[in-house]
């Protein structure tokens, strides 16, 4: 039988109790990985490890909020005693919308803390160790936000925007280490996230609106792009972003008499 592609392989996924987290630590799962999962939502943690550890994978649960550097330092000196990490996949993040003139101190740290400072605590905690082997894979997860900006959305955009510097800067000094860092940039993927921030009717509007493809992009669209950069396929790739967004950001998506009739010939 042949082996499966990420055979024993350790990686750590943070954010893995749901929505796109959940499904790249699914796929890792189905590929034979050993996996490591942090989230800091306690009862989702234990059914998604449930879940995972039925596909027939060694699943380690991690209780942890990633924003907190005592609990992100215990809990990755936890996994790296169960085994080396591997592959790291920095996918926790959090989103709201919250107008530019109306954003807190307390919003602003909230989603910075997460999104971005989070991140870059695992990321350190994780490649300190990648760095004595002379050996590792990063992904972390920016968003189409941090190339673009979307109204509403400063802090957001502004936390990933840093993911996407942070990642680059990552894959320049951690080459010579042999440790490679990408980021990926999803549009509008249906998640519990999106589900919990957009009203009833809103995507199905967004999509018409905004998005060549047509329709908003599912959790199954974004877990391989995470898959194929941790990989040996793109052993020669680092300091790159990936979007998938359904074209959104390829232009302008004409109005509908222009789109009616380019469309009918
Ligand atoms: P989600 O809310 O469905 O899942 C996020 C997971 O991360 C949850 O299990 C949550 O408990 C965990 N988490 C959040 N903050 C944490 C913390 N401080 N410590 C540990 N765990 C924490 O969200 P979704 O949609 O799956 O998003 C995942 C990532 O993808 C986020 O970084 C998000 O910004 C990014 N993204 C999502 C897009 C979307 O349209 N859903 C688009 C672009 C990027």
């Amino acid at each position: 039988m042949l082996d499966k592609k990420f055979s024993g392989r350790h990686v750590l996924i943070t954010g893995a109790a749901r929505g796109i987290g959940f499904e790249i630590a699914r796929q890792f799962a189905r590929e034979g990985a050993v996996l490591s999962i942090f989230d800091f939502n306690r009862e989702m943690l234990a059914k998604a490890t449930g879940e995972l550890q039925a596909l027939g994978s060694a699943v380690y649960p991690y209780f942890t909020d990633v924003s907190d550097f005592g609990m992100v330092t215990d809990s990755v000196s936890a996994a790296e005693e169960i085994q080396p990490v591997d592959i790291l996949i920095n996918n926790a993040g959090i989103a709201f919308e919250t107008p530019f003139l109306n954003i807190s101190e307390k919003e602003w740290k909230q989603i910075l803390d997460i999104n971005l400072t989070g991140m870059f605590c695992v990321a350190q905690a994780v490649c300190r160790n990648m760095s004595k082997r002379k050996k590792g894979v990063v992904v972390n997860m920016a968003s189409k936000n941090g190339v673009t900006a979307e109204f509403g959305y400063a802090h957001y955009n502004a936390s990933k925007a840093g993911v996407i510097l942070l990642t680059k800067t990552m894959a320049l000094e951690l080459a010579h280490l042999n440790i490679r860092v990408n980021a990926v940039c999803p549009g509008y993927i249906s998640t519990p996230m999106s589900m919990e921030i957009d009203p009833p009717g809103f995507t199905e509007n967004f999509v018409k609106q905004f998005i060549p493809m047509n329709r908003a992009g599912r959790v199954e669209d974004v877990a391989p792009i995470f898959l194929f950069l941790a990989g040996e396929e793109s052993g020669f790739i680092t300091g790159q972003v990936i979007i998938a967004d359904g074209g959104q950001m390829a232009g302008q998506r004409p109005a509908d008499e222009l789109l009616a009739k380019l469309t009918t010939g």
